[in-house]
């Protein structure tokens, strides 16, 4: 059996503030070991990724972004955030696709499969949201929704590229609503989407880490993540209290 690393994530959307920042973190780093064989990843919003990466020097714990920039190099973009930009800010990884940005700020598949490889290009992992709306999962839509987003991503950048990524199901009807797909769901769209890897290469298949987002809470995420094919958790609401965030990251 392939043993995939847990990686339990933390999308912090647009909370915060300085002080907070360093609360939540300072918080954080008491409960994660050096050695620790899970992985934790904080991704702030991007006027405290400095002083994140700061209070996180010499800790296990990663930082990544919420949004990267489609063009790759600087310029005349204004309110745009590069990728290399963020690397010097000590990101490694960075979210594209998030449903949010998807239904509120227009990102086409098109756009995020760009955002997908310019994340590649520039050195971070993507970490690929997908997922449907409650609409076309009363419809019975949600696997040719999710084959879609897919899809577009391995059409553009190859199925190789997930060697380095993440893909994140985070069914839309399930974030910040209190509705948490049940663990029996989200191993179903899980495998479904290792089996759309698969189809074009097993091993990666295999290896690729696929987490689940949406309204996971401490109570709740010990059963989603011993399903076999749920790698780990995308948090948004219940990353904000470390207390919570610990207790999620204890479960992986
Ligand atoms: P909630 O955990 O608040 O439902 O948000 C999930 C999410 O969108 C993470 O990216």
């Amino acid at each position: 059996m392939t043993v995939r690393t847990p990686l339990i994530a933390g999308n912090w959307k647009m909370n915060g503030s300085t002080q907070r920042t360093q609360q939540l973190i300072s918080s954080l780093c008491s409960g994660v070991a050096d050695d620790d064989d899970r992985i934790m990843l904080l991704c702030p919003p991007y006027p405290y990724l400095h002083i994140a990466a700061e209070a996180l020097k010499s800790k296990a714990i990663m930082l990544g972004a919420q949004n990267i920039a489609m063009e790759p190099d600087s310029g005349a973009y204004t309110g745009e955030v590069s990728g290399l930009m963020l690397k010097n800010f000590g990101c490694e990884y960075v979210i594209v696709g998030h449903s949010e940005r998807r239904a509120l700020y227009g990102e086409t598949n098109e756009v995020v499969s760009n955002k997908f490889i310019i994340a590649q290009a520039q050195g971070l992992q993507p970490i690929l949201c997908v997922g449907e709306t409650l609409e076309e999962r009363e419809l019975g839509q949600t696997q040719a929704v999710v084959r879609r987003q897919i899809q577009k991503v391995i059409d553009s950048a190859g199925s190789a590229a997930f060697s380095s990524a993440v893909i994140a199901y985070e069914p839309v009807w399930a974030i910040g609503t209190g509705l948490t797909a049940t663990p029996d769901q989200a191993q179903e769209t899980h495998s479904f989407i290792r089996s759309l890897i698969s189809e074009q290469d097993a091993t990666i298949a295999s290896l690729v880490q696929i987490i689940y987002g949406g309204s996971m809470k401490s109570e709740n995420a010990k059963e989603l993540l011993s399903m076999d094919d749920v790698d780990g958790g995308l948090v948004g609401g219940a990353s904000l209290n470390a207390e919570e965030f610990l207790a999620i990251f204890q479960a992986a």
